[in-house]
């Protein structure tokens, strides 16, 4: 015996015994009316204020100091999840909700999350759930096919696409692949010598930063190249920039371009990027986060023209394709830069199927080792919805988005801040920024909507981002009704 090994009683065959387990009957009755409750909340969601309310500890104050010694009822769980939980919602699946970016969610959806939960299993490789990481890869072709993006990000070639927790977590890897890619897999055991530079634009997602701070980049390697006058990255000046950096003994890498930024849905010019990258041998990822989705619709298709060139590329289910957070799909052309940047293979996971190189073990395409059964809920929206469904919902958000951009643009006491191509509208009252910040908080405090704001050339400007699964013209419209009338209270 070791010296560190728990010194334990053995257990008695005659003791009776004891367990503090969920009976499986009695799991069948909560799980039955979890369901229920959860069909009710949509049913009742709009009557919540769609912002919470609470103040800042008020939830903890409530509280236990101390978990409890002896386990309580599930009905009293629940009891404390309507008194006590629900008024620390912000309710992102509102019809009224227009806040960010959605991430909304469908039932099928979270009934795949839920049978994920259900069979508990952990798929880091291929041989702990064959079906886990088969189900993605298929899934994830599928998609390739349903937006069109090239055929060399499917698995039957050389690339192949993986789901991520989040798109923050797709950079990182893209970053980390370009990184080893361009250092020839030294950085990897050497570390960064501080001449490596990334390029995105002055509107990319902040987890671009922060993906170069983590991949030892340093955020000050990190170029913020200028946009145009609708936000899109100008790809002359990229290049000007890139040109300098290698006369200053810098090594360009890496180039991230957004199809919809966040800020105002700008949609980069992916070929032009891609053609300065491929004169100069840089990585080039995408980052459809949001407005990916909009690819399944042919008309919206022009938004990823370029996408062809990229090296990576990803976007989010988990934003506008009625898929529960978490479920970012990523793509990439060469898995093996991925795989070689991301891979260690200690003993304990040594296996068959692993060395026989004929499947895939996502745990070297991402950060963690562990990864969830995400594919299952994918794959119910997909066959729930089928293609057509999804483009349904997804024509109709952006319609909505235009009908609404149409309202701003007749009303001259409002004006749009920056093209709307898709669904989300930047607009402002004409009052200046402490009109529009006295709005947005008067709105937001009523509970009968909620959005959030951002800066374009300087100026606060609020965002009208519709996606949420339920939000039909009614709710649009209520919200336009509702913006104006605080508008002349204030003004
Ligand atoms: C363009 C873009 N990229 C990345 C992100 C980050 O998304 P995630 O939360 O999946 O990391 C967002 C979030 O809104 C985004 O709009």
């Amino acid at each position: 015996m070791f010296a560190c090994e728990a010194k334990v009683k053995t257990m008695s065959p005659d003791k009776p015994k004891q367990s503090f387990h969920m009976a499986p009957e009695e799991f069948r009755r909560h799980g039955k009316e979890m369901v229920d409750w959860i069909a009710d909340y949509y049913e009742r969601v709009e009557a919540f204020p769609v912002l919470s309310q609470v103040k800042p500890g008020q939830l903890r104050a409530t509280l236990p100091a101390q978990a409890p010694e002896r386990g309580e009822s599930f009905d009293a769980m629940m009891a404390d999840v309507e008194r006590l939980i629900l008024p620390g919602i912000t309710h992102w699946q509102s019809p009224n909700f227009f806040a960010y970016f959605p991430s909304n969610n469908s039932f099928p959806s979270i009934l795949g999350e839920l049978l994920s939960a259900g069979l508990g299993v952990q798929g880091m490789l291929w041989a702990t759930s064959p079906a886990c990481t088969e189900l993605e890869t298929h899934v994830l072709d599928w998609l390739v096919d349903m937006l069109a993006l090239p055929a060399e990000f499917a698995s039957s070639g050389p690339g192949g696409g993986v789901i991520q927790d989040t798109a923050s977590s797709s950079s990182l890897c893209a970053l980390l692949a370009a990184r080893e890619r361009a250092t020839n897999f030294l950085t990897n055991e050497q570390g960064c010598d501080g001449k490596l530079v990334a390029y995105t634009s002055t509107q990319a997602h902040s987890s671009l930063e922060k993906a170069a701070k983590i991949a030892g980049i340093g955020s000050a390697n990190l170029r913020a190249i200028e946009v145009d006058e609708s936000f899109a990255m100008r790809p002359e000046l990229l290049s000007a920039q890139i040109a300098r950096d290698r006369t200053n003994g810098k090594t360009p890498f890496f180039v991230c371009a957004t199809i919809g930024t966040t800020s105002s849905n700008a949609i980069d010019p992916v070929r032009e990027i891609a053609a300065v990258s491929r004169e100069h041998g840089l990585w080039l990822h995408v980052d459809a986060a949001m407005s990916g989705t909009a690819a399944l619709c042919p008309e919206f298709r022009w938004t990823h023209n370029g996408t062809e060139l990229a090296d990576s590329y990803c976007f989010n289910p988990h934003k506008w394709m009625f898929t529960n957070f978490d479920c970012d799909c990523f793509y990439v052309r060469d898995r093996a830069a991925l795989i070689r940047a991301l891979s260690v293979l200690p003993e304990y996971l040594r296996n068959r199927a692993t060395e026989s190189g004929a499947v895939i073990d996502y745990r070297d395409w991402q950060i963690p080792l562990g990864r969830r059964f995400r594919a299952l809920k994918l794959w119910f929206v997909i066959r729930h919805y089928g293609v057509e469904g999804l483009r349904h919902h997804v024509r109709e958000h952006v319609e909505l988005a235009q009908q609404f951009a149409s309202w701003v643009r007749a009303d001259t006491s409002f004006e749009l801040a920056a093209p709307a191509p898709l669904n989300l509208v930047c607009f402002r009252h004409r009052a200046g920024d402490e009109a529009n910040q006295r709005l947005m908080d008067r709105l937001n405090a009523s509970g009968d909507l909620y959005l959030t704001h951002t800066r374009l050339g300087g100026r606060l400007t609020l965002r009208m981002s519709i996606g949420q699964s339920q939000t039909e013209l009614r709710h649009v419209e209520r919200a336009w009704q509702r913006i104006r009338s605080e508008a002349a209270a204030i003004v």
